[in-house]
C-alpha cells in the first residue's frame, strides 16, 4: 500500500510508544507505577456527571450541532473570561468550541501553515505544536526554554530573517512540560513581537486553573492588543478531570477562529450539544472542585519534592500545572534515567528529550497518581539510585 509522504516525517505521538512499553512490562508481571502521562487519576465530579446524564436524556440535544457552538456555551465562556481574567469577549465572534485543546492546536496549524512556512515552537514543548506543523511540511524553529530564563523563550534571540519568515508562534503558561509560570511582562513582549512581524500567536492555556502557593495565572488575552494577534486555547480536561470527555474551546482573534471554523466544517460536525450545555453549566457553576484538585496536586507535589530531595535529587517546586520538571542525576541522560527507573524500579517517568532537544537532561513527573503510589514510586527510585 502507498501512503502519503506527510506520514514519513510524523513520529508516533510521545505517549503512544510509552503506553506500549508500560503494557509490555505489566504483562510480564511488573507492578508499574506511572508518573508518565498527565491523565488525572480521580474521576470527573458527580455534579458534572449528573448534569451530563440530564442533558443526554434530552432529545433536543440529539441532532447535529453547529460548528460555531451553542450561544449558551459561548455566553458562559465570555462570562467566565470576564470574571476570572477580566477579559471581554464577544461570544458570537471570539469563541469557538473544540473537541479538546489538542484537536484545536493540531487543526489551527492547518489553518495557518503551508509547506515551507516557519513555525516558532518552544523547546521543550507540548509535542502537538511541532507535530502539527511538521505534518504540514512547515519548518520548525525551536525556541530554547532554559531554567536560567524562567523557561520563557528569548524573543530577542530570534534572528530578523526568521522573525520575518515566521507565521505562527506557540506559547503556553503555566507550561507543559517545564511547569513554569509567567510572572513578568512576557505576554506584553509577545504581543509587541507578533505585531512587529505579523505573526499569529497561539497561547495554550490548558493549565491556568491548576496553580499553587497563591499564584493566579493570567490570560494571554488580558494584554492589550493580544486579540489582534492571537488566540487562546482552554481545556476542561485537567481542572475537572475530564480528559476522556474531549471538551475545550478557543477564544480571541476572530480571523483565526473563522478560518478554524471553515476548516472544521469540512472535518467534523461540531461538539455534542449535551456536552456544550454541560460545559456551560460547569463554567457558570461553583469552582470548589477545582480548588480541591489544586490542594490534591499541591500535597502530591510536596510529597514528591521532599522524598526526591532526600534521595539526593534537585527538585524545583512548580507554581502551576500537574507536572514536575526535574534535572536528572549526574551521569544520566533523560532517556537513560527513564530507562533506569523503569527497569530497576518499575516507575514510568517521561524523558525530557521527548519534548524536544532542549528537554535533554530533564525528566517530567506527573502528579496524577494517588499519594500512596507516589510515595511507593519515590521509595523505589531512591533504592534504585543506590544500586
Ligand atoms: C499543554 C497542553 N495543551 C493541550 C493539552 C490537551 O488538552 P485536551 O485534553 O483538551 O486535548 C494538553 C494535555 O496534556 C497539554 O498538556
Amino acid at each position: 500500500m502507498r501512503f502519503s509522504r506527510r506520514m514519513d516525517n510524523l513520529a508516533p505521538y510521545l505517549f503512544a510508544e510509552m503506553e506500549r512499553r508500560i503494557s509490555d512490562k505489566r504483562k510480564s508481571g511488573v507492578d508499574v507505577i506511572s508518573l508518565g502521562i498527565g491523565d488525572p487519576d480521580l474521576p470527573t465530579p458527580a455534579y458534572i456527571v449528573e448534569e451530563m446524564r440530564r442533558q443526554v436524556a434530552d432529545a433536543g440535544n440529539h441532532r447535529y450541532p453547529s460548528n460555531w457552538g451553542l450561544p449558551e456555551f459561548g455566553e458562559a465562556v465570555a462570562s467566565f473570561y470576564k470574571r476570572r481574567f477580566g477579559v471581554d469577549l464577544d461570544p458570537a465572534k471570539e469563541f469557538f468550541p473544540l473537541l479538546g485543546a489538542k484537536e484545536g492546536l493540531a487543526h489551527v496549524c492547518m489553518a495557518l501553515l503551508d509547506a515551507g512556512d516557519l513555525a516558532l515552537v518552544p523547546d521543550p514543548g507540548y509535542p502537538v505544536y511541532s507535530g502539527g506543523s511538521i505534518m504540514l511540511g512547515a519548518e520548525v524553529k525551536y525556541l530554547n526554554l532554559r531554567p536560567e530564563t524562567g523557561f520563557l523563550p528569548d524573543l530577542e534571540a530570534i534572528s530578523e530573517d526568521e522573525a520575518r519568515r515566521a507565521k505562527v508562534l506557540f506559547i503556553g503558561y503555566p507550561n507543559n512540560p517545564t511547569a513554569a509560570v509567567v510572572e513578568d511582562d512576557f505576554f506584553e513582549r509577545v504581543v509587541a513581537f507578533a505585531k512587529k512581524y505579523d505573526i499569529a500567536v497561539i497561547h495554550d492555556n490548558a493549565y491556568s486553573e491548576l496553580t499553587y502557593d497563591g499564584y493566579v495565572a493570567p490570560s494571554f488575552l488580558g494584554v492589550p492588543g493580544a486579540k489582534d494577534v492571537g488566540v487562546e486555547f482552554f481545556s476542561f480536561s485537567k481542572p475537572f478531570n475530564m480528559t476522556g470527555w474531549r471538551i475545550g474551546f478557543a477564544v480571541g482573534n476572530h480571523e483565526i477562529l473563522s478560518h478554524l471554523w471553515r476548516l472544521k466544517t469540512n472535518l467534523d460536525s461540531g461538539m455534542f450539544d449535551a456536552l456544550q450545555r454541560t460545559a456551560a453549566f460547569i463554567l457558570n457553576g461553583p469552582w470548589d472542585f477545582v480548588h480541591e484538585m489544586c490542594e490534591v496536586y499541591r500535597r502530591r507535589r510536596d510529597l514528591l519534592a521532599e522524598a526526591l530531595v532526600s534521595a539526593g535529587m534537585q527538585v524545583p517546586k512548580p507554581k502551576g500545572t500537574i507536572y514536575m520538571w526535574i534535572p536528572v542525576p549526574a551521569g544520566y541522560t533523560s532517556a537513560s534515567f527513564s530507562e533506569h527507573v523503569l527497569e530497576q524500579a518499575g516507575v514510568v517517568v517521561t524523558p525530557g528529550r521527548g519534548y524536544g532537544p532542549a528537554g535533554e537532561g530533564f525528566v517530567r513527573l506527573s502528579l496524577t497518581t494517588p499519594d500512596d503510589r507516589i510515595a511507593e514510586a519515590v521509595g523505589r527510585i531512591e533504592r534504585s539510585l543506590r544500586l
